[in-house]
């Protein structure tokens, strides 16, 4: 296919240079805003009187049944056009003629890339915000239905108390949630409208570039073309925003995999999310997860990629910017992916209530509400603590349990100890007494099952 520049050129470049330099066989995904770009770049070529109103025409009818093709999902990319725009360009012209040629007018790739890259990250954005809410619907859903479960929790991933699965589960919520407003606030960023900024320096022919903003639904028109043909930022904004929704995704796939460990044993994953060993027939192993938490690795090495390929460009445009195309699509992609996965995990993953219900009455879970008993009595933090180490060292660590100790047992450790301290080592007493907001309290953690059954509802 020739290429859109040609002419200066006395020879034809190397087959070598063209496999290395071309983009189709990854910026094809562009082809949906190229012609949207198009359109609405010749509808106001046209508007302007810059080109003829029925040339303007054809080209708008010409990209209409380029676009119909591409949205019905029958547009085979030529793998010998450079980049998406050359392909489209020649396919105008094999359609409508000669008019094709005046489509480019006042406009440079530099800036058409840009747009359609925008408008790939825009509509994309709102797809992630889609699977970020359908994950966060189905964690919510397993948590409400599960809502009675106590289960340890962890620091240092020693067991530390115990708390409602629903409040570990919300935990999630409440990070996919911040990454809903990452997602918007990169959207609201990239919503600036770059094209008309031509090569670099804008242009001498009558353009009406707030028609175009508004035609094309973006919030502002860019006002520096220098800025809009150099800068990626907003490709760095949303890889940053994937790579801090994967990082989640591979924590949340971390504590699953704790979980259904026969060591751990809280959880069931459905077997059709696990796979077999080919040499120990017993195994059922939590493959997705592994992948879920492996495949973030490589959308922070995407991150990585992005901010070294612009760190050392001078401005304006380079050929380099082509490489944020195969990053951005893997990463936006990949998120994707690896969120409708994770949702479905959850649908069928079930609780395993016996072996939970063996776990949680490990006495140490209950030594902070023993010793905030203490403290109501006015005994200050520090000798609280004191007292109920000595009990672990001298019972827990010896198999003895604290709840078995006679009344002159307690006493013999604090004065201020009655009978009553016995009742709070258990577990639903313990997240009974915690009241603190945010707290795992079974009442404010039901309040937030509903506020998020409630707020994450449509949209
Ligand atoms: N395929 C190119 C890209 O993705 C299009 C822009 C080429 N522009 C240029 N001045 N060589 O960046």
């Amino acid at each position: 296919m020739s290429k859109l520049w040609g002419a200066r050129f006395d020879k034809k470049s190397h087959p070598l240079a063209d496999k290395f330099t071309f983009s189709i066989a990854y910026d094809y995904r562009l082809a949906k805003y190229d012609c949207i770009g198009s359109i609405a770049h010749a509808q106001m070529l046209g508007k302007q009187g810059i080109i003829p109103k029925a040339d303007a025409a054809k080209i708008i009818a010409g990209l209409k049944k380029i676009l119909a093709q591409v949205e019905a999902g029958k547009f085979k990319y030529d793998p010998t056009a450079e980049d998406i725009h050359s392909d489209i360009q020649t396919r105008l012209k094999a359609a409508i003629g000669k008019p094709a040629d005046k489509l480019h007018t006042a406009r440079s790739r530099n800036d058409q890339v840009v747009l359609d890259v925008k408008l790939y990250c825009l509509d994309h954005a709102l797809h992630l915000i889609d699977a970020v809410q359908g994950l966060q619907q189905n964690i919510v859903h397993f948590a409400k239905t599960n809502r009675d479960v106590i289960i340890p929790a962890y620091t240092h991933l020693q067991g530390a108390q115990v708390v409602l699965l629903a409040h570990h589960m919300l935990a999630y919520v409440e990070m996919l949630e911040r990454d809903k407003g990452r997602i918007k606030d990169c959207f609201m960023r990239t919503n600036v409208m770059p094209l008309g900024s031509c090569a670099l320096s804008g242009t001498s022919l009558k353009t009406d570039r707030a028609y175009l903003t508004k035609l094309l639904g973006f919030a502002e028109t860019a006002a520096n073309s220098m800025d809009v043909v150099s800068d990626r930022d907003f490709i760095v904004e949303l890889i940053s925003t994937c790579s801090i929704i994967a990082m989640h995704l591979s924590r949340v796939s971390e504590d699953l995999i704790l979980w259904a460990s026969k060591e751990f044993d809280f959880i069931d994953i459905d077997s059709s999310f696990c796979t077999g060993s080919s040499i120990m027939p017993h195994k059922k192993n939590p493959d997705v997860l592994e992948l879920m938490r492996g495949t973030s690795a490589k959308i922070f090495g995407n991150l990585t990629e992005i901010l070294v390929l612009l760190k050392g460009l001078p401005l304006t445009y380079n050929r380099d910017l082509q490489l944020d195309k195969p990053v951005l699509f893997d990463t936006v992609e990949t998120t994707q992916d690896m969120l409708v996965v994770l949702a479905e995990l959850f649908v069928n993953l079930k609780v395993k209530h016996a072996s939970l219900a063996s776990r949680i009455n490990e006495e140490g879970f209950f030594c902070v509400d023993a010793m905030d008993y203490l403290i109501k009595k006015g005994v200050s933090y520090r000798d609280a603590h004191d007292i109920l180490g000595n009990m672990v060292k001298k019972c827990l660590d010896k198999d003895k349990k604290i709840s078995s100790l006679t009344l002159g047992e307690l006493k013999a450790f604090s004065p201020y100890f009655n009978e009553d301290v016995k009742k709070l080592f258990n577990p639903k007493m313990s997240v009974n007494i915690k009241t603190s907001l945010g707290s795992t309290n079974p009442n404010l953690v039901n309040k937030q099952l509903t506020k998020w059954e409630v707020s994450l509802r449509g949209v």
